[in-house]
């Protein structure tokens, strides 16, 4: 039976069930914690960090993990500072127009500005080169101009995550998502709006991706035919008895499904990390952030080259995410021969701060000298929540920018976005910019990916079990534990070693994590922990679920390879099956004519069966038609064998650095 026409369920009705953390959980942005909670009190009255990134190994073996770390109460030259860094000119000419047209109201862009002056982390003045010592001796400083010692939390659910690009997914069906640990289903309703809400049918919560879009447009649960409208109301209960009945359960919050708010905006689906009352409000307040070089419509801003988003799930967490690709360094190494040589490229290079860290702007640094003999200065920065960007200015001009996304999904996952853009004739990474078929592209793409994966997935358990012994330790020695699910509790980073100053990209986002979020990803109740290290090719290098099959144009193509690989099976079949009837009767007419020799009591000298069927087949392919046959074969064959290893490569895509010689 179906509901009255009225009846509709907006987020600000449905009060229940719910998903994820309450929006008071925190306030807008999550309260507000004391310097003094982050660490002990340091010299100069400040606090030092305790954290491994930034203190010197308490047995000193003369290097540091990390830039010493203090956090300082504000100064007048410790809050100029950002004013004194170099600033990247394609950033700086956006943030001034967004300023201009007042911040936030333009598309894509933050409603903040970039340095948030009530709470700033910076990096002290750079040496006289300008460039962060070999030796990181320069510790990171925290300064607050704001209140006192207070400063803001990162709320990891209050924000825009990117989890799609539209033009890849297949509108026709719902699929499932999980977002910050909360399960998810994206579907596109029949106004053509996308949309999220809990994998929960308020019925008996069985997952509302396993349903159907109808072609009301609505979505359909198909385990006992509840229906929802965009907005979550339940239209629709076949089973009610009469009409007053539906009315009264449709009318009750609790029939509901809980809805996400969502949008498009830059070729890509958001989806604000919480649901239920007062979402839609908290949402409206914030604004996605898109690198200014892509329009609302996901094409490429005049004279930017923008070829399309691409994504992948990866077995590798968030954090890592980030940590992999602020860190120049490992490009030439871990990418050998896609996009660089392990063995000639890798030296040092200057790191300095060209945007200081801060809560809302993340940060950004400048290379002024890259291992890329073909790049005259690079930046690298990270914008809250999500987004990585990596320009390189290129010495005989243009730009290249790796725009680049992570939403963390569940514990050692992450959903990636991110495509390549050229700005004026930029180069880049010669792959990223070849003319290949999307469908190729996104497949070859995984060589790229599988490059850190294999080291990535394992990093983060290998770090994970390292943090689990070290709390063990100190739960023995009577120490607190840190609790990963406190806000107040901030994660110990990773005791990493780094003596070398090209690390400060991972430092910094160390620091971005540590001082402003918690030090990890905060997930929802209930979700499950991180898994243990995979061994199982077949898991750990899987594209099809990770990607293939949520993609529409590899799924299509994916369809389309096998029709032709069936269709070059039946050709080969007949060209085989041609070739032997023309040789048969070759052979045949061979044997007739000796026959009759021998019956004409010629010296005809008697050959065997298989000499006359070699005969008869050197007589066929030496025509013209034999030629056909035997080349349609062969094609066919090739065909066969090319749709063979493409389709295994959109299912499994194996690497290993120990054959990338
Ligand atoms: S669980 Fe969805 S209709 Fe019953
Ligand atoms: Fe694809």
């Amino acid at each position: 039976m179906k509901g009255p026409a009225t009846s509709s369920c907006g987020l600000r009705r449905c009060s229940a069930p719910f998903s994820g953390p309450q929006l008071s959980r925190y306030g807008r942005l999550g309260p507000r914690v004391g310097l003094a909670s982050a660490g002990s009190a340091g010299p100069s009255g400040g606090a030092t960090i305790p954290d491994c990134v930034f203190s010197r190994e308490e047995e000193d073996d003369g290097c540091y993990d990390g830039p010493e770390g203090v956090l300082q109460q504000p100064t007048p030259s410790s809050t100029s500072a950002p004013s004194a860094t170099p600033v990247n000119p394609l950033n700086a000419a956006a943030a001034a127009s967004a300023a201009g047209a007042g911040a936030g109201a333009r598309a894509g862009m933050p409603r903040v500005t970039l340095v948030n002056a009530a709470s700033v982390l910076t990096a002290t003045a750079p040496t006289q080169s300008g460039t962060v010592p070999e030796e990181p001796t320069q510790p990171l400083e925290a300064t607050s101009s704001g209140a006192g010692a207070e400063r803001e939390r990162f709320d990891w659910f209050a924000q825009w995550w990117p989890v799609a690009p539209v033009e890849l997914m297949d509108a026709s069906r719902p699929h499932p998502f999980t977002l910050l640990g909360q399960d998810l289903v994206l579907w596109r309703d029949g106004s053509g709006q996308w949309r999220a809400f809990r994998d929960a049918c308020p019925h008996r919560m069985a997952p509302l991706s396993e349903g159907r879009i109808e072609k009301d447009g609505q979505l359909l649960c198909a385990y006992h035919g509840w229906r929802f409208d965009g907005k979550g109301a339940c239209t629709e209960i076949p089973t009610a008895r009469t009409p007053d009945q539906l009315h009264r359960a449709t009318s009750s919050p609790r029939s509901c499904a809980t809805a996400h708010p969502t949008l498009q905006r830059g070729g890509l689906l958001w989806v604000w990390g919480q649901g239920g009352p007062g979402a839609e409000e908290a949402a409206a307040a914030k604004q996605p952030y898109l690198p200014p070089e892509i329009q609302a419509d996901g094409s490429g801003a005049p004279g930017v080259e923008a070829p399309g988003w691409t994504f992948r799930d990866l077995p590798y967490g968030h954090n890592y995410f980030i940590e992999n690709v602020v860190d120049p360094a490992h490009v030439p190494v871990s990418h050998h021969k896609v996009a660089g040589n392990r063995y000639t490229d890798p030296k040092p290079f200057g790191m300095e701060f060209s945007r200081p860290l801060s809560l809302e702007g993340g940060f950004e640094f400048r290379i002024p000298d890259p291992w890329r003999a073909d790049v005259a200065e690079s930046f690298t920065g990270f914008q809250p929540p999500a987004h990585v960007r990596i320009q390189q200015n290129h010495t005989k001009g243009g730009s290249t920018i790796l725009a680049l996304f992570s939403t963390p999904t569940r514990p050692g996952w992450t959903r990636h976005i991110g495509q390549q853009l050229r700005v004026g004739g930029g180069t880049g990474i010669a792959f990223f910019a070849a003319p290949l078929p999307k469908w190729l592209f996104h497949s070859l793409g995984s060589v790229f990916l599988h490059q850190d994966m294999v080291f990535l997935h394992h990093q983060e358990r290998i770090v994970a079990r390292e943090a689990a012994a070290r709390r063990e330790e100190g739960a023995g020695a009577g120490a607190t534990s840190p609790s990963p699910s406190s806000p107040s509790a901030p994660v110990p980073p990773p005791k990493y070693f780094m003596p070398t100053g090209v690390d400060r990209g991972v430092t910094a986002w160390r620091s971005w994590l540590s001082t402003f979020a918690g030090g990890d990803v905060q997930w929802a109740p209930g979700t499950p922990p991180l898994g243990p290290r995979e061994t199982d090719p077949t898991v750990l290098f899987d594209t099809y679920h990770t990607h293939t099959k949520q993609c529409v144009v590899c799924s299509a193509a994916l369809a389309r390879m096998r029709t032709v690989r069936s269709v070059a099976r039946a050709v080969g079949l007949l060209a085989a099956a041609l070739a032997v009837a023309a040789v048969a009767v070759r052979a045949m007419a061979a044997v007739a004519a000796a026959a009759a020799a021998t019956a004409a009591a010629t010296a005809t000298v008697p050959q065997g069966v298989l000499g006359t069927v070699v005969k008869g087949a050197a007589g066929f392919f030496a025509t013209g038609e034999g030629v056909f046959v035997a080349m349609l074969a062969i094609v066919a064959a090739l065909v066969v064998a090319a749709t063979n290893k493409l389709e295994r490569m959109m299912h499994i895509y194996e690497y290993s650095h120990r054959d990338n010689h």
